[in-house]
């Protein structure tokens, strides 16, 4: 019996294109619809603003790697929302930049391990995770607890979360879009972390994961 597919796979050319488009239309069918729902581009109800001291602690959190092994994002089936909690929506991450969802999870997902310990559990296990967790092949992250934040830059950072956050949704009662940080946020900033060890940002920051939605 002669394959159909058989002209198609011995000229690549043809091939190519096929691919190309049965990509093209898998590829629109799965985002053109996101463009149109509100929920994904409408902050959930209690979302607010990172602090000061959050907000440098999500950088720490990017430049030390922990989302390398750490996701952010519990996906809608029972094995995940039974360990981590309610799964993740879109309204809880429309303010975020850059994403920090991951897909690699050496370690357990943290987008709802606000709350979960205390701060006191967290800097022993930043500093020694093996004095918490025996089994842990968690790195030690012990300089954060002697590096001080100097808030130089916090104030710019907010600035900027503004500018990439604009018309997102963030409304005031009469309905008008008002920026993420107030003038007074920022000038604030750098008084609100400077000093501050890293290890109080990054754990302030930790909890936090999760605070729109329990
Ligand atoms: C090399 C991979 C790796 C890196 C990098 C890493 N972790 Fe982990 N993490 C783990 C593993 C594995 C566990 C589970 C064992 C444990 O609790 O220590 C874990 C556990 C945790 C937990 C406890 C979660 C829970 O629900 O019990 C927190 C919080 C955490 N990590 C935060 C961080 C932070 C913050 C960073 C960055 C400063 C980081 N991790 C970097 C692998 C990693």
């Amino acid at each position: 019996m002669k394959n159909k597919h058989e002209p198609l796979e011995k000229h690549v050319g043809w091939f190519f294109i096929a691919t190309i488009a049965a990509i093209s239309i898998g590829g629109l069918v799965e985002i053109t619809p996101l463009f149109f729902q509100k929920e994904t581009t409408t902050p959930v109800d209690n979302l607010r603003p990172y602090t000061a001291l959050e907000l440098e602690g999500r950088d720490i959190y990017i430049r030390e790697g922990c989302h390398t092994c750490h996701s952010q994002m519990i996906r809608p089936f029972r094995a995940e929302t039974e360990r981590y909690g309610h799964y993740s929506v879109a309204g809880e991450h429309v303010w975020e930049h850059p994403f920090l969802w991951g897909s690699k999870r050496t370690g357990p997902d943290l987008a709802r391990v606000g709350g979960r310990y205390s701060d006191d559990w967290h800097r022993v296990h930043l500093i020694d995770p093996r004095a918490v967790v025996p089994e842990s092949n968690m790195p030690s992250f012990k300089w954060l607890e002697e590096d001080l934040l100097d808030g130089e830059l916090t104030g710019k950072k907010m600035e900027t979360f503004n500018l990439l956050t604009k018309n997102r949704g963030h409304k005031n009662e009469q309905g008008e879009y008002i920026p993420l940080y107030s003038a007074e946020d920022i000038a604030g900033a750098k008084k609100a972390v400077a000093g501050k060890k890293e290890m109080d940002a990054l754990i302030a920051y930790l909890q936090s994961l999760g605070h729109a939605l329990k």
